[in-house]
């Protein structure tokens, strides 16, 4: 990706009551707000998401805040990347306009009692393996989208049911904000990118090649004609396994906005993957359109 060279500078923000005045001046002057959330540590997906946001909306928010909530216990909250200085150089660079970036203590003060839970798809893949994380997300999101109070707000396709429960939130609660879903970014050996990349040795970084290998065999497969839920899974499994350090968290060949299974590969259809390899838990998905 091409990165810009932008004049304006970058204004930093930690606390809540200074973005919702800036948000506000912003409204009242007509500009559009685009806002893209993180955990920081960015890469260049994050970045393709601040140049969509660049190239539709007058200012550009950006925000770090590694959420505390949406961590298990067994999680790798004190672990997780955190480079803020140069997340700031990366974000100055690209021309985004606000890097918003609050304490844990701002965002969830003591006697703070509150969370949003989107039911029925949050259950499902990751929601199976990480219970807490969807109940925390919509939670951090509601709470950022209060704050920022954004037009669009730009969410990549890699965390397809996290931006399913986005959608669903901002649709149940009538949020006044469009939600842009954007492609997964890969590297060019076809790893989707991911903060959490960093953490893989050279040789798990090769292991963690068989998630995108395996979802580029399912497309073929399909294309040749398998249409068993279970035959793209099982040879799935194959691929994944062969490789050494690699353990599975699920599989799941299902309907990319319900969430259910599939036993049968007939319309639109979601193959998503998580797979634990080395020190990192990974995820990648490939959508099979109708065909
Ligand atoms: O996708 C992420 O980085 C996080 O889940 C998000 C949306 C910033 C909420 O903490």
């Amino acid at each position: 990706m091409g990165i810009k060279i932008k004049s304006r500078t970058l204004r930093e923000i930690s606390s809540i009551s200074e973005m919702k005045d800036i948000s506000q001046s912003l409204r009242k002057q007509n500009l559009t707000i685009g806002f893209v959330p993180t955990m920081g540590c960015l890469h260049a997906g994050h970045l393709n998401l601040v140049k969509r946001s660049l190239e539709t909306c007058d200012r550009t928010v950006v925000s770090i805040f590694i959420n505390p909530t949406q961590f298990g216990s067994n999680e790798d909250l004190d672990t997780y990347p955190r480079q803020l200085e140069s997340d700031i150089e990366k974000l100055e660079t690209i021309g985004a306009d606000i890097l918003f970036h609050p304490t844990k203590e701002e965002m969830y003060p003591p006697g703070y009692k509150t969370s949003v839970e989107v039911q029925n798809i949050t259950e499902q893949l990751c929601g199976k393996s990480r219970p807490d994380l969807f109940d925390g997300v919509s939670t951090v999101v509601l709470k950022l989208f209060n704050i920022v109070r954004p037009h669009n707000a730009y969410f990549g396709e890699k965390d397809w049911q996290q931006l399913a429960v986005i959608e669903t939130l901002v649709e149940d609660l009538n949020l006044d904000v469009a939600i842009i879903r954007v492609p997964i970014v890969r590297e060019a050996d076809g790893l989707a990118m991911s903060s959490r990349n960093r953490y893989l040795s050279p040789q798990e970084r090769q292991s963690a090649l068989s998630l995108s290998r395996s979802l580029q065999q399912a497309r073929d497969n399909i294309r040749r004609g398998t249409t068993s839920a279970k035959a793209i899974s099982d040879s799935i499994r194959q691929c994944l396994s062969e490789q050494e350090g690699t353990e599975i968290d699920y599989i799941s060949v299902c309907d990319p906005e319900s969430f259910k299974e599939k036993e049968q590969i007939r319309g639109r259809t979601l193959i998503a993957l998580a797979v634990k390899v080395g020190p990192s838990r990974l995820i990648d998905n490939c959508i099979i359109e109708e065909f």
